[in-house]
Order: structure tokens, then sequence, then C-alpha cells
């Protein structure tokens, strides 16, 4: 329902949330020191939720020669991401799947999982199910919309339920979608719970809009079973 319009300049928040989660990305990068050189041994990346891309292209950006899979279970959110970032190399495919079954079309073992703007998912099923896909040499790097933030704007501004988000369709429709906010604190003890080590961790902040949006991120690495 969403794909066709979700890219559209009026959701002006969710493309500061984007911008938030790529300077995320290159934070975690910094701070991990992983740079786009060859002995970071990032070479396939498996993206979850990716929805219309905006996140890939940044995978794409910094590591250029890396084998990437786009996974999301909306076939529409899919089919806007092939149409924007398709390319000729080959590097770039995309599977229809949800965080819970990326196991089933991720054929490869992945240096890197993905997932920005988790919120509409990442909840312990989820976190437990991404800890099965890798090894110990396996990265993840999760943000989500900071729980402090979702406070401020939904339920103080839009009085709706801190777990929704509420998107405005263009003929003024409300949709209202499932949202998991984290504060850094929170994210962290979710996925160490579901056997993952940190290895950097932070928030991401705008003062574009008045509700000040900011993005809560992990990078992770796995814990040995
Ligand atoms: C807020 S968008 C974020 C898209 C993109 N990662 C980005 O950073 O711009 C969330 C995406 O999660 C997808 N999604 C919803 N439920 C999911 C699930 N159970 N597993 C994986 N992805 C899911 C949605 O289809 C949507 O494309």
């Amino acid at each position: 329902l969403l794909a066709a319009e979700y890219d559209r300049a009026e959701h002006l928040t969710t493309r500061i949330l984007e911008m938030l989660c790529r300077r995320a990305l290159h934070a975690a990068c910094r701070q991990a020191g992983l740079t786009r050189s060859p002995q970071d041994n990032v070479e396939r990346i498996l993206e979850v939720g990716s929805g219309t891309g905006a996140l890939t292209e940044a995978l794409r950006d910094a590591w250029p020669s890396a084998e990437i899979l786009a996974t999301d279970p909306s076939v529409n959110m899919l089919a806007v991401l092939e149409r924007k970032l398709g390319d000729v190399s080959g590097l770039l495919t995309t599977a229809v799947a949800e965080a819970t079954g990326v196991g089933e079309v991720c054929r490869f073992a992945p240096d890197l999982i993905a997932a920005g703007l988790a919120d509409p998912y990442l909840d312990t099923e989820a976190a437990n199910a991404l800890r099965e896909l890798g090894s110990t040499d396996t990265r993840l790097f999760v943000a989500v919309p900071s729980h402090r933030w979702a406070r401020r704007e939904r339920t103080e501004r839009l009085g709706i339920a801190i777990d929704t988000t509420r998107f405005r369709l263009r003929g003024g429709r409300p949709v209202y979608t499932r949202s998991l906010t984290y504060d850094e604190d929170g994210l962290e003890a979710l996925l160490v719970a579901s056997g993952f080590a940190l290895e950097a961790r932070g928030t991401e902040r705008s003062k574009a809009i008045w509700s000040q949006p900011e993005v809560s991120w992990v990078l992770a690495t796995m814990q040995d079973a």
C-alpha cells in the first residue's frame, strides 16, 4: 500500500530518518575501524527489510564490489528498489522474505547483515533468526528510530501508541503500522540477549524539524554459540 508513495518528498520525517540511518552506517564503520578497504572482507551483504533501497544505496557506495542481497516481504517495495538501483553489474539481487525467513533465500554466508529502520519487525524472534544466519565473522548493523523520539512524536504530538507509526497517504487517509523503537541501551540489550556482542553503538540526531528525529544504532558481532 505504501510502496507507490513511500519515496515522496512529503514524507519528510521518513527522509530524515533515512538520512540518519545512512549517517549511522558511516559512524558505525568509523567507530569499528571498518573502512572500504579490501581487508575489511565485506564481500557479501545481506540486507533485511530493504524497502525502497535508501540504505542499499549507501551499502553499495561503501562497498562497490560487494555482492548485495536486498530482502523485504513486500514485492512492491522491492519493485521500487529495483527500478531505482537495478544495475548491470549483477552484484545487487533481491528476494522476497521476512526477517525470520531470510535464511531460506540467502545462498551465501554474509560478512555483513544490515537492517536499516528495522522498527516494523525487530523483536526477539527476528533478532534470534538473524543470529542463526551468521558465523562469528559476520557483523550485524541495525538502526531504528529512537524510543525517546517516538515518545515525543507519537505519544506527545500525535496522541497514538508508541509502537505505532502513522503515514498519511496522498489522498489524506492515514495508515498505521507497527513500529518497535529502542534507545541505545534497549537495542544493545535485545541483541546481546540473542547472542550478539556489541562492537559499536550510537544515536544520530537531526534538528531539521521540531520533533528532532533520532536513530539509535548498533554494530554487533556474533558470539560463539
Ligand atoms: C521503515 S522501512 C525501512 C526501509 C529501508 N531499510 C530504509 O532504511 O529505508 C521498513 C521496511 O521493513 C519491511 N518489513 C515489514 N515487516 C517486515 C518483516 N517482518 N521482516 C522484514 N522486513 C519487514 C517493510 O516492508 C519496509 O520495507
